[in-house]
C-alpha cells in the first residue's frame, strides 16, 4: 500500500513539474519561453515520501554490533521497524535500552550455514560487516562474506539489500587492494543479483563516537569540521590521484539513516550512491 501510494505522489509530483515547466517532447523539456530549451528531464534521485516503513518489515543488520551497524540498528528501531542482526560475537556490548529490542544472533558470514535461519521473513538486508587486516582477510571480510549474505538473501527472496562500501581513496587504495577489491567484488554480486532492490552506499571517512569496550572515541572531533569544509569541496575530489582523499567524512547517524531509508523506501533508486548522495539524501530529512 505504502509503496503504491509512495509511486503515485511520486509520479504526481514529477507530472505536475511537467506542466509546470513546459511540454515533454522528444526526451526535452521545451518551456514556455518559446525561445528556450531546457536541460532533458532529470528525475531528480529518490524523491522519496519520508513515510514510516509499515511495522510488518523486518530488517536484518549483518554486523550490527560494531560502530556502523549499531547505529543502523537504533535509527531502524525509531523508524518502527523490527529488527534483528547477526555477528560473530552477537550482542552487542552497548548497554542502552534500545539495544534489548534487538534480537541479536551469533554468526559468520564465511560459514553459509550460519545464514540459513536468520534470513527467515526478512524484508531487507543492511551489511555492516568489512574490516582490515592482510590482503586475504581483508578479501574474504569485505568481498567473500558479504557475497554470501548477498546469495543467501536473493535465494530467500529478501527485497532489498544494502551494502556499506567505501570511497574510492585513489592511492591508498593501492595499499588497502584486498580491502577494495573485495568491496568491489561485493558490490558487483549485489548489483547483478538486486537489479532493482540493490544500493551501495559508498561512504569516505565515517565520524561519530566509536565505542572501544567501555571507552568512547569521540571521532567527529575531527570528523564535523572536514565534513563541513570538504563537503562544499567537490570540484577538488577531481584531482587526479590526491583529489580521493579529499572526500568529506559523513556522520555515523547519517550514514545509518540513509542506510534504513534504502533499505525500506520502495522507490529509493536501486544502484550506487556517493560520498555527496549520502550527504544529500542525510540532509533531505
Ligand atoms: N568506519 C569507517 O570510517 C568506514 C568508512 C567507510 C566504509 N566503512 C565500511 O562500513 C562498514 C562498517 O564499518 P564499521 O566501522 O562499523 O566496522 P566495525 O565496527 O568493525 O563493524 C564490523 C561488524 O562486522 C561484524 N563482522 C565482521 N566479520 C564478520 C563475519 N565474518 N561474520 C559476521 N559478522 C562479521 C563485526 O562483528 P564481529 O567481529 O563480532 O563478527 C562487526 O559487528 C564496513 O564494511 C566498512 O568497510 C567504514
Amino acid at each position: 500500500m505504502r509503496s503504491i501510494v509512495s509511486r503515485l505522489i511520486y509520479s504526481k509530483s514529477s507530472i505536475s513539474r511537467l506542466y509546470t515547466s513546459g511540454l515533454l517532447r522528444n526526451g526535452r523539456l521545451l518551456s514556455t519561453d518559446s525561445n528556450h530549451v531546457d536541460e532533458p528531464f532529470k528525475v531528480e534521485e529518490a524523491e522519496t515520501l519520508n513515510v514510516p516503513p509499515p511495522p510488518s518489515d523486518k530488517l536484518l543488520v549483518l554486523g550490527g554490533s560494531g560502530f556502523v551497524g549499531s547505529h543502523v540498528c537504533k535509527e531502524a528501531l525509531e523508524q518502527g521497524l523490527s529488527v534483528s542482526s547477526l555477528s560473530r560475537s552477537g550482542r552487542s556490548s552497548i548497554r542502552e535500552s534500545w539495544a534489548d529490542k534487538v534480537a541479536w544472533h551469533q554468526g559468520n558470514l564465511l560459514v553459509p550455514d550460519s545464514l540459513k535461519d536468520v534470513m527467515n521473513g526478512v524484508t531487507a538486508v543492511i551489511s555492516c560487516v568489512g574490516g582490515f587486516g592482510s590482503y586475504s582477510h581483508m578479501y574474504k571480510i569485505n568481498g567473500t562474506a558479504n557475497i554470501n549474505a548477498i546469495r543467501a538473501a536473493s535465494e530467500q527472496g529478501v527485497k532489498r539489500f544494502v551494502y556499506i562500501s567505501a570511497a574510492d581513496f585513489g592511492l591508498v587504495n593501492y595499499l588497502l587492494q584486498g580491502y577494495y577489491e573485495g568491496k568491489k567484488a561485493a558490490e558487483a554480486e549485489l548489483l547483478s543479483k538486486f537489479t532493482y532492490g540493490g544500493v551501495v552506499l559508498r561512504p569516505g571517512f565515517i565520524h561519530g563516537t566509536r565505542r572501544v569496550g567501555s571507552m568512547k572515541i569521540p571521532l567527529g572531533v575531527i570528523g564535523s569540521p572536514l565534513e563541513m569544509v570538504l563537503q562544499r569541496a567537490k570540484p577538488l575530489n577531481q584531482i587526479p590521484l590526491v583529489g580521493p582523499l579529499l572526500t568529506p567524512p559523513v556522520n555515523v547517524t547519517t550514514v545509518a539513516k540513509v542506510a534504513v531509508r534504502a533499505a525500506t523506501d520502495p522507490v529509493f533508486p536501486p544502484g550506487i550512491v556517493d560520498v555527496y548522495g549520502i550527504l544529500r539524501y542525510g540532509h533531505k530529512g
